[in-house]
This record gives C-alpha cells, structure tokens and sequence, in this order.
C-alpha cells in the first residue's frame, strides 16, 4: 500500500532550497563584511519576509495555522519514538514545526545582527559582533540536528522527505504509517 500526498506548493520548496543556499554561503563562502555577504544575507531577510506573508495566505500546509508551536505536542512526539509508535505527518510534524521556528528566527536574528554591522550607531561593538558569531554556531548545529532528523525520521516512518522538499510529494510506503484521510 503507497499512499502519495501532496503537501509542499512551489513556493515552499523554492523558498526552503533558497535559504539553504543562502545560508550556506554566507557561513562558507562570502567573505564576512564584504559588499557580496551582505547582500546574500539581505537576500535571507527577503526570503524570510515572503515566508511570513506565505505562512498568512500560502496553501493549508505552508500555513502556521497548520504547524503551530507545540511544545507539549513536540514532547509527545518524542515519547512515540521512544516508545516505538509510528504516525504519520501530512504536514510538519510538532518537532518538525519547533525547529522550523528556531530555524528561521535564528536566520533572521542574523540578517539583524549583521545589518546592525553596518550602521553608525552599531559599527564595532563587540557584543553585535560576538552576537552574530554565535549566531552563526547556533545555526549550523540546528541545520546538523534539523537534517539529521529528516534522516532519522524517513527511516523510522519510511517517507523519503528531503524528496518530499524537492518534489512536493510524500509517499507513504508503509502500510502501518498511513495518513489519516482529509476531514
Ligand atoms: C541551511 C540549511 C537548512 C535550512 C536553513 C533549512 C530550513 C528549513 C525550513 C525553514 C523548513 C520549513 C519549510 C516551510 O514549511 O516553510 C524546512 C523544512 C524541511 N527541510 Fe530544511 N533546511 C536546511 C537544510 C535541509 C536539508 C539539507 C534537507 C535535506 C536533507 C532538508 C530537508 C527538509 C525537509 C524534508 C523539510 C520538511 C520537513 C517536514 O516534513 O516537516 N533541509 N527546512
Ligand atoms: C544568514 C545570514 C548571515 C550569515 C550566515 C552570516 C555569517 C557570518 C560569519 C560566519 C561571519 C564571520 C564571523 C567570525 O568572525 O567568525 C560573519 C561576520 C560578519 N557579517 Fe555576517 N552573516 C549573515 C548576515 C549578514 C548581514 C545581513 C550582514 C550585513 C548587512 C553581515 C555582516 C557581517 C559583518 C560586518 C561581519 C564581520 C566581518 C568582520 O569580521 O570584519 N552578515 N557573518
């Protein structure tokens, strides 16, 4: 039994694949303080911007409304995997919903802290400096942990989902992690 859904518009996938890029090259490849940084990292703050009016008025699983902050739900979500139960997720799941929010805070609190860099009042202060820097660290130990999570959780649920980011699709393989049907 193979249950196909489709649950991530264009949109959504542009704007994920885009801030991965972005992200990636600001903390890899731009030279910090150069012209070339700062737009790649206005660039984030842009696409940051489209997804908040995206996450009012995009398709039911771009919504927040869909994937609202849960801790106790996230908590919940970590007690089926200790305990072995498996349920599928149309949309993000509660865990999935957390670290998205984390994700894309911490993206914007980077954009702030570097424009902040830039301005007369800001220009070589040591804490915006240093701010940015952890910044900086705490994004990639949430990129590690957001991916290894995907990983982890495709398995267990048997859903290809970074596929999923790139084609739109979640195809549920097993017959035991079905979606529930739409009400
Ligand atoms: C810099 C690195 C990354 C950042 C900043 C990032 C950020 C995000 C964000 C903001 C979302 C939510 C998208 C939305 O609904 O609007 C998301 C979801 C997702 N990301 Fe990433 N991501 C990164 C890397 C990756 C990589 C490398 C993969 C693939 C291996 C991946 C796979 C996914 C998947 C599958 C989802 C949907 C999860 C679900 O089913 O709930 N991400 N990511
Ligand atoms: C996603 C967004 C961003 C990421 C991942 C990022 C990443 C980084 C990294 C890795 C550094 C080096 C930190 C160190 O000294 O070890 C840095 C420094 C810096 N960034 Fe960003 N940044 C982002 C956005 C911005 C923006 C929007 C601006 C300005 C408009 C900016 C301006 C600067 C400046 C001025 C420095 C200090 C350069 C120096 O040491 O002289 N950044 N950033």
């Amino acid at each position: 039994m193979k249950t196909r859904l489709y649950v991530w518009d264009p949109l959504v996938r542009l704007f994920h694949w885009s801030l991965v890029a972005a992200f990636l090259s600001n903390a890899f490849l731009t030279r910090p303080g150069k012209e070339v940084h700062e737009w790649v990292g206005y660039a984030v703050a842009g696409l940051i911007a489209l997804w908040l009016v995206w996450g009012l008025v995009g398709p039911r699983h771009a919504r927040f409304a869909d994937f609202p902050p849960a801790p106790g739900a996230a908590v919940g979500h970590l007690a089926e995997i200790a305990a072995g139960r498996r349920r599928a997720h149309a949309g993000h799941s509660p865990l999935g919903a957390l670290m998205i929010y984390n994700l894309l805070l911490t993206m914007a609190a980077l954009a702030l802290t570097g424009w902040m860099q830039t301005t007369v009042s800001f220009f070589g202060v040591d804490w915006v400096e240093e701010l940015h820097e952890a910044l900086v660290l705490w994004a990639e130990v949430s990129v590690v942990v957001h991916v290894a999570a995907v990983v982890i959780e495709s398995r267990r649920l048997r859903v290809n989902l970074p596929k999923s980011m790139l084609t739109g699709y979640k195809d549920f393989t097993d017959p035991q992690v079905q979606p529930q049907p739409p009400h």
